[in-house]
């Protein structure tokens, strides 16, 4: 690595890197190492400017000034830890919390459990030397969403940790679940939440598109929304019959909120091919049917990096007229990809856009 490269990690879910390095090559970093759910390489050129990792959607986190730590035992890397997070806060006067996010990759089996083994040592040991800074720090093996400064490590394997000042957190994290959740995909869209942050809330309408069996209608209900499910199959769990909700059988891509229900969320989540969902989005988004969007675009044997490449393009029509838009391979997504935004206007029926259209 040349004095002028910065060297830069990013993390995913394991099996999904060849993607992310993808988007890496097209987001203009340069790969130079790989493994299962990680990606390790260089900004080129000495450029001063921060890469977009934001737009990055497989992409965990992000380390964009790395340093590659090198040890093989629990002690050598605590140690060499310890080491660098003095040189890191030398000179600096630390004022309030700050977040250690230590992380590790998916693989191999029992990294987990030796991240947790040299975080604790380290932390101890940290105790030792810098007492303040070390009782000032907020641990967490997930990143908050967005920029954060602290210390941020990660195990891409067993003999190599990749250490630096700041970390850019996708916003993914695992849900919890809950009983009266009638389908896996209520972690999605719970998730999808954490990551727009915002959520329905009392007397807010939603319109649920693909709402069968009710996992993503349940969310919204337990959070005194009102719903119209809007699928042929029916609704089970704690979406069943719940006074909050109306089952529409309708054909999603014909039907059109009614006069006096104005959404304020709309949320689509159907077994469809994404192109024709993410223009289904854009006539509601166009239109002003929501204030708030929550859609997941299922690639299956799409190219994602194709899905990505439209939606990023400038000018396009659901894209550019969202605020907050953020695109993302979430921790519960497979073959698939979530997209929230906000359109910053309150909904409107499709009648009064008409009379405010003539
Ligand atoms: C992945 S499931 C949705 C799961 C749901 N979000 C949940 O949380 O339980 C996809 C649903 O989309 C529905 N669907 C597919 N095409 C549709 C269409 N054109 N109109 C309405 N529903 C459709 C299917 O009937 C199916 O129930």
């Amino acid at each position: 690595m040349s004095e002028a490269e910065r060297r830069i990690i990013s993390w995913c879910r394991s099996g999904y890197e060849g993607f992310l390095a993808r988007e890496w090559a097209e987001a203009g970093l340069e790969v130079r190492e790989q493994g299962p759910g990680w990606v390790a390489g260089v900004v080129a050129g000495g450029a001063e400017a921060t890469p977009p990792v934001e737009r990055l959607a497989f992409a965990w986190a992000t380390i964009p000034e790395a340093t590659a730590l090198a040890g093989e035992t629990v002690a050598v890397q605590a140690t060499a830890l310890e080491a660098w997070t003095g040189r890191r806060f030398q000179g600096v006067k630390v004022e309030g919390p700050w977040p250690l996010v230590l992380a590790a990759a998916e693989s191999p089996k029992g990294l987990g459990r030796r991240r947790g083994a040299v975080q604790e040592l380290y932390q101890r040991r940290l105790k030792q030397r810098m007492a303040r800074v070390a009782r000032l720090a907020r641990g967490d093996a997930i990143p908050p969403p967005g920029w954060s400064e602290g210390v941020a490590g990660f195990f891409r394997s067993f003999d190599a940790i990749e250490v630096g000042p700041r970390i850019f957190g996708g916003g993914q994290r695992r849900m919890a679940d809950d009983p009266w959740a009638p389908s896996r995909s209520y972690l999605k869209v719970e998730e999808a939440f954490h990551l727009l942050g915002l959520e329905p809330t009392v007397g807010e309408r939603v319109v649920d598109l693909g709402a069968a069996p009710g996992g993503w209608t349940y969310a919204a209900l337990k959070r005194g929304a009102l719903v119209e499910a809007v699928d042929n199959g029916p609704l089970k769990g704690g979406a069943a019959g719940h006074p909050g909700v109306r089952h529409c059988k309708e054909d999603a891509f014909r039907y059109r909120p009614s006069g006096d229900a104005v959404p304020d969320w709309l949320f689509c989540d159907m077994v469809e091919d994404p192109r024709r969902i993410i223009d289904l989005l854009a006539t509601w988004v166009e239109a002003g049917w929501c204030r708030h969007l929550v859609a997941n675009l299922k690639f299956g044997r799409d190219d994602p990096l194709a899905l990505i490449g439209l939606l990023h393009q400038c000018n396009h029509p659901l894209t550019s007229r969202l605020r907050d838009c953020k695109l993302r391979h979430l921790w519960h997504d497979r073959e698939e990809l979530t997209l929230v935004g906000t359109t910053g206007k309150r909904g409107q029926s499709p009648i009064l856009a008409l009379v405010n259209a003539n």
